[in-house]
């Protein structure tokens, strides 16, 4: 398994109530390699929590986040940090990008912690090619403040893709994308694991989107359901 989620439980308070609000309720996942994952379900059910946990930007209540054969709360916080920049690419719902670099800044920020001069070029390279296989080629000198929320969104997607990561999480990321953008997108994807073996959970509302996924499952009250696709 590339990663995987062991009886995951989460709460949240609730603030004015004072009360606990169940989220996720014993999620259990499990991610294969080069095997693709959409995460489909309600607004306000979990989904993003679940992404959040699995990519080690939040913790659980109990349970377990096993990813490339590690429990995460077995690892130093400089491992932590190597494992969620090398390891996992995520692209944010709100997608992200700082108001101050360009496009092409924006997109080769994963590569600052890069020594090597070579791999340096080698990410360089690669975003070029990302960038024009999502259509963003012209716009790559744009500030964000320039770009449509969609363009944003192509260009989170080539962020998180710029360093290789073996375990992509995507939440929404064709949410802010007309249909045809959307559907080269989630092609592009699909593309991207048969070629490199990556593998995806993607948090979507496409039924488009999802069907490209080898999987599908479905959040709701707590519980974590495999769809039979159709
Ligand atoms: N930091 C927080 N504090 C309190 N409640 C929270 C917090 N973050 C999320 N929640 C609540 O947890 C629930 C799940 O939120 P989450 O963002 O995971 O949902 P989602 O499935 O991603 O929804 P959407 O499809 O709208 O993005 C929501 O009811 C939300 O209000
Ligand atoms: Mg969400």
């Amino acid at each position: 398994m590339l990663a995987e989620l062991q009886d995951i439980k989460k709460h949240y308070n609730q603030v004015l109530s004072g009360r606990q609000k169940p989220v996720l309720d014993g999620v259990s996942l499990r991610i294969g390699k080069n095997e693709s994952i959409a995460v489909t379900g309600p607004s306000g059910s979990g989904k993003t929590t679940l992404l959040n946990i699995l990519g080690t930007l939040d913790t659980a209540d109990s349970g377990s986040v096993i990813l490339n054969g590690r429990n995460v709360i077995d690892l130093s916080e400089p491992e932590l940090a190597r494992l969620r920049n090398g390891f996992i690419g995520f692209v944010f719902q709100l997608h992200f990008l700082l108001p101050q670099l360009s496009l092409i800044g924006n997109v080769l920020l994963p590569l600052l912690p890069l020594k090597d001069k070579q791999a340096r070029k080698a990410g360089h390279e690669r975003a070029m090619q990302l960038i024009e296989r999502v259509g963003l080629k012209d716009l790559v000198n744009q500030k964000p403040s320039g770009l449509s929320v969609g363009e944003c969104q192509r260009a989170a997607v080539v962020r998180a893709l710029v360093n290789k990561p073996a375990l992509l999480l995507a939440d929404e990321p064709t949410g802010s994308l007309d249909a045809e953008t959307a559907a080269r997108l989630g092609i592009l994807l699909t593309e991207l694991k048969n070629e490199e073996g990556i593998s995806m959970v993607v948090v979507t509302h496409s039924p488009e989107l999802a069907a490209r996924m080898d999987k599908i499952y479905s959040l709701g009250s707590g519980k974590l359901l495999p769809i039979n696709k159709a």
